[in-house]
């Protein structure tokens, strides 16, 4: 059977429009247990919201119908998987990718000002959480002359992209998993020792972690963790290092996953957004902007996120600033794919505070805790039909209103995507549906 358009088949990608901006395979609510009655799921309830009031959101869904039966939409897709998989060997592919990130980061300059930093007097700085190859960072370094920046992104080593931005002495850039950053998330700030006289621990080892070798001050990480050896248990960033723009712009790779451990499969997208979310939204200035990739407007996480950013960013047509979305035409517009674009960050709010600690606990869970810890904070009861229900009365509005041009340019580029058409598609032979 020709894989869903709405989920593009690729798999990162489809992992991520499930996680917090979408999910991760199997553990969202979506999938009510065979013994329980079917209640509405958060997807389904949102959907229908959107169906009933939004034009371009039913065109979508009907051109996304379409794509469902449509076998070529397999071959093209398969093709992106391959290209995306074989980028690093292929300098071509890879400069071809670089330059399709130039033009999509100066795309959403032009069309948001968010790269250029406004509210810094002096020492002006970005954070780039996922940053190769590097085109978000490049544009956004000459947007801001004497800005500096620091930057991560996974080791080609263990699969991750090439940096292909020419390097410069203003930009830090460290090579890691950001996953594993277990000290900047608060867990195992180092190695047992004694203590010193105010090196007060913040909260008690647990249980678990007594007589370990690992005992950790502030949180444990168990000796028998498949990823013991491989937390990075030294801060990247200090406490007082604060940007004025982070980009969160990470996608969990395939070529990684040789690399990584298998416990990590059903959540990676998960633990991927929210590393990148809590770390990306503690060393942001107040008043700062953060662009994050995220994937299907209308999935039940992805609500969830807008409205907890709308919450902490201050805005108002007039200066532009508050949360918008950006769907590049520059790239990716058949995909679900789209930036949140948050300017003017209320990042020392109670409300962002709450957030990254939430965050950070969601990750501490996903890392650390068995499937059932990991559906229960992950969800709670926040996702009930009431409450659900309640979200779209106080947001749908707003939802909409960010929803429209990014369900709007995913529409249009599939209508014209070529295994749309109906050459393309009488020329296949129809065994390849399944
Ligand atoms: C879409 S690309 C980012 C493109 C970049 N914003 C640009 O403008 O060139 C996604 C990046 O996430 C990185 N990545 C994926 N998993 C990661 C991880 N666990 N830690 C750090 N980086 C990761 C990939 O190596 C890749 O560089």
């Amino acid at each position: 059977m020709a894989l869903p358009v709405s989920e593009e088949s690729v798999q990162h990608e489809a992992a991520h429009d499930a996680a917090i901006s979408g999910s991760d395979e199997g553990d969202t609510p979506s999938s009510p247990s065979p013994t329980e009655p079917r209640a509405r799921t958060p997807n389904a309830i949102v959907k229908e919201y959107l169906l009933e009031r939004v034009p371009e959101f039913r065109r979508l869904d009907s051109l996304r119908e379409e794509g469902w039966q449509r076998p070529e939409g397999d071959a093209h897709f398969a093709r992106q998987r391959h290209t995306a998989d074989t980028s690093n060997q292929n300098g071509k592919t890879a400069w071809g990718f670089y330059k399709r990130m130039l033009s999509i980061a100066q795309e959403l300059h032009d069309s948001t000002g968010a790269l250029q930093i406004r509210h810094t007097a002096s020492d002006p700085a970005i954070l780039d959480m996922c940053a190769a190859p590097g085109g978000f960072l490049e544009v956004a370094m000459n947007q801001n002359p004497g800005a500096c920046a620091v930057a991560f992104s996974l080791p080609e080593s263990v699969g991750g992209h090439k940096l292909l931005m020419p390097r410069r002495s203003d930009v830090m850039c460290n090579f890691l998993d950001v996953t594993m950053l277990a000290a900047d998330m608060g867990v195992g700030t180092g190695m047992a020792k004694a203590p010193e006289p105010d090196d007060t621990p913040k909260t008690a080892p647990t249980e678990q972690g007594k007589g370990q070798k690992h005992k950790l001050f502030g949180e444990v990480i168990p000796d028998n963790h498949p990823d013991a050896d491989y937390f990075i248990r030294e801060r990247q960033l200090q406490v007082s290092q604060k940007f004025d723009l982070v980009f969160c712009d990470g996608q969990v790779l395939r070529t990684h996953e040789e690399h990584r451990a298998t416990y990590r499969e059903k959540r990676e997208a998960t633990r991927l957004t929210l590393t990148q979310l809590a770390l990306g939204l503690e060393h942001l200035r107040p008043g700062g902007t953060m662009v994050v990739l995220l994937h299907k407007v209308e999935a039940w996480d992805t609500v969830m996120l807008l409205r907890t950013f709308d919450r902490f960013t201050t805005g108002s047509t007039r200066t532009g600033r508050g949360v918008r979305t950006f769907k590049p035409r520059a790239g990716h517009k058949t995909r679900s794919s789209f930036y949140l674009v948050a300017m003017g960050v209320r990042s020392d709010s109670p409300e962002a505070h709450r957030a990254i600690a939430r965050w950070k606990n969601l990750w501490r869970v996903a890392t650390f805790g068995t499937d059932e810890e990991w559906t229960t904070a992950k969800y709670g009861d926040s996702s009930n039909e009431e409450n659900v229900e309640n979200l779209l009365e106080e947001f749908g509005d707003k939802l909409v209103a960010l929803g429209r041009s990014v369900w709007k340019i995913q529409a249009q580029a599939l209508k014209k995507a070529p295994f749309m058409q109906d050459a393309w598609a009488t020329a296949r032979p129809r065994e390849f549906s399944g």
